[in-house]
């Protein structure tokens, strides 16, 4: 973003630079922007949607939606439509505010309308990827109580409704041959309810959305987010995104993750831009066809996808015209500076990283339009956010110091609370005044933050954040399995891949067809980007004298570095 650009979106500072930007930031100047600021009436759909028809952009194209069958277009006031219906039928059932409304499909229209309906009546969205399996939706709907669901026909065999008497109703878009007490067919429910509603006026602390995302122990935690973290998504939007009024936007990410919902739904949507939805699996033909066929100026996409499209060589990209790209970005694991030379070379784009997680909810330390770029370096704080490496105590080090990556709180975006989780909750503020991240950095002389790696167990394969304890609780209900432990193992392309190692029970012998069959068993049962790539049976596994499984011990193994300290060790 220019410096004029800037000092629209904070009219009081009168910038020269970074510097004086960063210094004279208010966050009042960006909340001014809101319709809310004025009528004190928030609700996130209204102002990503209704807010443009209500100012006169309503037949400006908001989605751009394509799969391999699907070609559609949806206006501003087409969305405020449909969702307005879905709204509709919501409040037929009775729900409502602060309500946890989960939806449970692949990347479609339906999805996105599904989604801002669900906030339209002030329920609390709560999105599930696709990929998910049984175990991994009951525990995730059973933790947030969800009341409703969304659905389709495929995927609704994997929600074990017998166990879930909080789940009062189903949406399913699409056909299905019988119906089933409790299940409601989306389309005929959208064809009779009415396109006009009267949006649930909330405040700024009112529930928005609710991501499970995994930590080193225990389920995953459903992390909260309130309406106020639109200031957030607006902003950076702006100053990060780049976003203009021509702009046509396509964030790759699924709203399964959190990227697919703070960028890929919320910050190009309050910012009024075209936004691309592509459904269907990563092809590089599909990717760069989509890039060509819409025009896109701005692509935010991961490192694992900018990975596959450079190995699928330089040859691909020239059959496409990709020369609307004017902005190209990056999120979720560490960007190699190779990436970013190979999008110079071959897009003639600079590749900016961003660093930020789901309990954040949006961009905190970034490299923005203005800032040079030092490959391999995530950039610098944005104005309003201030970032520091501590040491074990809290304590700020000085620059070039490895140590905690924590941030000053609080910020608009930042997780309201961890849901039914306090403890884990104030986990992550320690620190009086600082918000810990899990993450370990560095910040070098010039304020440019250096990612190093997580201090926890997380693993991150090809930007998924997976538990390693949720793996090893699927894997222990295998038959076969006795013990086991999940690290992850460095990987060229995904980053990282999830091994595990397992003992087994008596009476079963190691072979590869047991290999597939615990690896099925996983995938089946967890999700496919939660299951083990390779799995080695050992013995016995390193534990501790209370029968904890030491990762740390089996990373060592892996990697043939010093196992360290092992006074703790069973024996
Ligand atoms: C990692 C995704 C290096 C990091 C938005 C963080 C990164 C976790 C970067 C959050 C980056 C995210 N460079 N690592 N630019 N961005 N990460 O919650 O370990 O799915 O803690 O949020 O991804 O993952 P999450």
């Amino acid at each position: 973003m220019k410096i004029e650009e800037l000092q629209a979106v904070v009219p009081t500072s009168n910038m020269g630079s970074y510097e004086q930007a960063y210094n004279n930031f208010q966050w009042e100047d960006v909340e001014r922007h809101f319709t809310w600021y004025e009528t004190g009436k928030v609700n996130m759909a209204h102002e990503a949607i209704d807010r443009h028809v209500e100012e006169g952009r309503g037949e400006k194209a908001a989605l751009l939606y394509c799969d391999a069958n699907r070609h559609e277009t949806y206006t501003f006031s087409q969305l405020r439509a449909s969702s307005n219906r879905f709204g509709n039928v919501l409040r037929k059932y009775g729900i409502g505010k602060g309500e946890r409304v989960f939806i449970f499909m692949p990347r479609s229209p339906e999805l996105v309308i599904s989604m801002l309906g669900v906030l339209k009546v002030g329920a609390v969205v709560g999105p599930l990827f696709e990929a998910f399996m049984e175990t991994a939706v009951k525990d995730r709907l059973e933790d947030s109580g969800a009341v409703a669901l969304v659905t389709t026909p495929a995927l609704l065999s994997r929600v074990k409704r017998e166990e879930l008497p909080e789940l009062r109703h189903i949406f399913v878009v699409g056909d299905m041959d019988e119906r089933e007490q409790g299940i409601i067919d989306f389309e005929t429910e959208m064809l009779t309810s009415s396109e006009e509603l009267e949006p649930e006026w909330l405040s700024r602390e009112d529930g928005l959305i609710i991501h499970y995302t995994s930590g080193s122990t225990g389920k995953p935690k459903g992390v909260y987010h309130v309406q106020n973290a639109m200031i957030q998504h607006y902003y950076t939007g702006k100053m990060v995104l780049d976003l203009r009024e021509d702009d046509v936007y396509w964030c790759t990410a699924d709203p399964g993750w959190v990227t697919g919902t703070s960028y890929g739904i919320f910050a190009p949507w309050l910012n009024g831009a075209t936004n691309v939805i592509r459904g269907g699996r990563f092809s590089p033909e599909d990717w760069y066809r989509t890039i060509e066929r819409h025009e896109v100026t701005i692509w935010y996409s991961a490192p694992t996808a900018f990975r596959m499209l450079m190995s699928a060589g330089e040859q691909v990209v020239s059959n496409y015209d990709l020369s609307s790209l004017r902005h190209v970005l990056s999120v979720g694991e560490p960007l190699n500076p190779e990436v970013v030379r190979w999008g110079w070379q071959v897009y003639t784009q600079r590749i900016h990283d961003t660093w930020w997680m789901t309990e954040t909810g949006g961009q905190l330390i970034c490299n923005y339009p203005e800032l040079p770029i030092k490959p391999g370096s995530m950039g610098k704080p944005l104005p309003g956010i201030q970032a520091a490496i501590l040491d074990d105590r809290g304590q700020v080090l000085p620059p070039n110091r490895m140590g905690h990556l924590a941030i000053r709180t609080p910020w608009p975006s930042m997780m309201n609370r961890i849901w039914n989780n306090p403890n884990k909750f104030q986990e992550y503020f320690r620190f009086p005044g600082w918000y810990v991240s899990g993450d370990s950095a560095y910040m070098d002389e010039d304020g440019y933050f250096w990612f190093q790696g997580r201090i926890d167990d997380v693993i991150n394969s090809s930007g998924e954040r997976i538990g390693p304890f949720e793996v090893e609780s699927k894997l222990l209900e295998h038959p076969a399995v006795a013990e086991a432990g999940v690290i992850g193992k460095p990987d060229t392309v995904r980053g990282e891949i999830i091994k595990a190692f397992v003992a087994l029970r008596d009476g079963y012998t190691a072979s590869e067809a047991l290999q597939q069959d615990i690896y099925r068993f996983v995938k089946e049962g967890l999700s496919a980007h939660a299951a083990p790539r390779e799995i080695e049976f050992k013995e016995k596994l390193p534990k501790t004298r209370s029968g904890k499984i030491m990762r740390r011990v089996l990373k060592a193994w892996e990697l043939n570095l010093p196992t360290g300290d092992l006074s703790t060790i069973e024996d």
